[in-house]
């Protein structure tokens, strides 16, 4: 049960995949300090599996949640990613455009963009009146996630509809204006622990809630994570994917591998290596004071697909710079396979593809890719899951939660704040007028001009 780790294609004798086993083992000890300390200190993601509580209060508005034809996500970054890779593996790719008989849940549109036409492009296809709006944000200042609150709730009013019948808000238990606008107004609220951080929160009623509401068993997805948490809690490195999968690529870090790419061989699969894009950048890319050096360090994530971007990237992944490191993420068994028919058997380029099935080929695809990567030298590993559900998702999750942590102490830095986007969003309320920031506006209206 679970999804499977394969490393043998870094650790093959005769392939220079840029890290050894004996470059493993020099990380034993430290690495079994790290695991020691990180469930010592119990950073907030690692408790999230502790408790049903996250899991429980979602469960608890079911019956009112599933009553609506639609439930809208408004949130950005970790408030939308993880819904988005829920969403896209573990419903059906045309979910929305199943039947209400076929679907048996609402509809489910995440919003986490304020490009009006994407955003217009979604409230084209709801009804407000049938309408749950659910506005994520762990601060409850995010311009994005804000602005798309008051679109929705100019929307509510302009309906004469009752704001507590129609919001739903995620947020802090304590702080920021959504909690603020809840009391004075009576709307429900999901609380998002206050010791995790965006990025880190789609086990809690961030993710949880629209997972909910698309029927997904979020019940096997805490499970999939609690399980996983069990197997992490193993001081050996090589038996503890998420401190393997960290100290590779801490490893061929340093060497120049300044890439990381995560390739689905799957459809449904590919979103979370959406997901993993935001965790990897944003906890792991930092400055840092280093014995009093200021050092930038991280590890570009990127996201392919294959089969498709076999005809796009992978000409760079075998002759391009050596400086990147590849998973796969293999499915074994598809809920749907498809059958190539037998026509044209007199052409032997279609001929043998008759008869075989989509499944087949995708998967021996992918072995091929791989069988050329270490031909050409170039570090690879793959995760296996024997099928998508909500116990394989919430492993995988958790896993690299707990792997960003390990990456984290591997580097010495702070894999829970993310003080480099703070410049670039002060500007933008410096720019669109926010009070108290008078100053930088005109700061940043001069060097604009310059
Ligand atoms: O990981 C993070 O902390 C960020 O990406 C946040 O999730 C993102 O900035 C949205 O923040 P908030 O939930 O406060 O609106």
């Amino acid at each position: 049960k679970g999804i499977k780790f394969d490393f043998t294609n870094l650790f093959k004798p005769n392939v220079n995949s840029g890290v050894t086993e004996a470059e493993i083992d020099d990380y034993k000890e430290e690495i079994t300090k790290i695991i020691e300390n990180i469930f010592e200190e119990k950073p907030g993601f690692l408790d999230v599996p502790f408790t049903r509580k996250w899991t429980d209060s979602v469960l608890d508005i079911k019956n009112w949640v599933q009553k609506f034809e639609s439930v809208v996500i408004l949130g950005i970054g970790g408030s939308a990613l993880g819904n988005q890779a829920l969403q896209t593996a573990l419903n059906p790719l045309n979910y929305n455009s199943m039947s209400k008989e076929e679907r048996k849940s609402p509809k489910v549109f995440i919003i986490d963009n304020v490009d009006p036409d994407f955003v217009s492009s979604i409230l084209d296809q709801i009804n407000p009146k049938t309408t749950l709006f659910n506005v994520i944000s762990k601060s409850g200042t995010t311009a994005e996630a804000m602005s798309n609150y008051l679109i929705a709730r100019g929307l509510i009013d302009t309906y004469g509809l009752n704001p507590s019948k129609h919001l739903l808000f995620t947020t802090d238990p304590e702080n920021g204006v959504l909690r603020k606008i809840a009391i004075e107004e009576d709307i429900r609220t999901l609380e998002i622990p206050q010791n995790v951080g965006g990025r880190f929160s789609v086990l809690t009623p961030v993710g949880l809630l629209s997972a909910m509401a698309g029927n997904i068993d979020i019940i096997d997805l805490f499970n999939g994570a609690r399980d996983m948490q069990k197997i992490l809690n193993n001081k050996n490195v090589w038996e503890n994917p998420a401190a393997l999968n960290a100290l590779i690529h801490f490893i061929l870090n340093k060497k120049g591998f300044s890439m990381s790419v995560m390739m689905p061989y799957s459809n449904r699969l590919y979103l979370l290596a959406d997901w993993y894009r935001q965790l990897w950048a944003e906890s792991i890319g930092k400055k840092v004071n280093l014995k009093g050096e200021v050092v930038n360090v991280g590890q570009t994530p990127i996201k392919a697909l294959g089969a498709t971007d076999q005809h796009s990237q992978v000409q760079l992944y075998n002759e391009g710079p050596n400086d990147k490191i590849i998973t796969f993420l293999k499915l074994e068994n598809f809920e749907r396979d498809i059958t190539i028919p037998s026509i044209h058997s007199d052409i032997e380029a279609l001929k043998y593809l008759g008869g075989k099935k989509l499944s087949e080929l995708l998967n021996t695809e992918l072995t091929g890719t791989e069988y050329a990567l270490v031909e050409h030298n170039r570090p690879n590993m793959k995760i296996i899951f024997p099928a998508i559900n909500a116990y394989n998702i919430g492993q995988f999750l958790f896993m690299y939660e707990f792997s960003t942590a390990v990456m984290g102490s591997l580097l010495e830095i702070n894999p829970y704040d993310q003080p480099g986007v703070e410049l670039g969003k002060k500007v933008t309320y410096a720019l669109m007028g926010r009070k108290g920031y008078e100053e930088m506006a005109s700061d940043v209206n001069k060097k604009l001009s310059e």
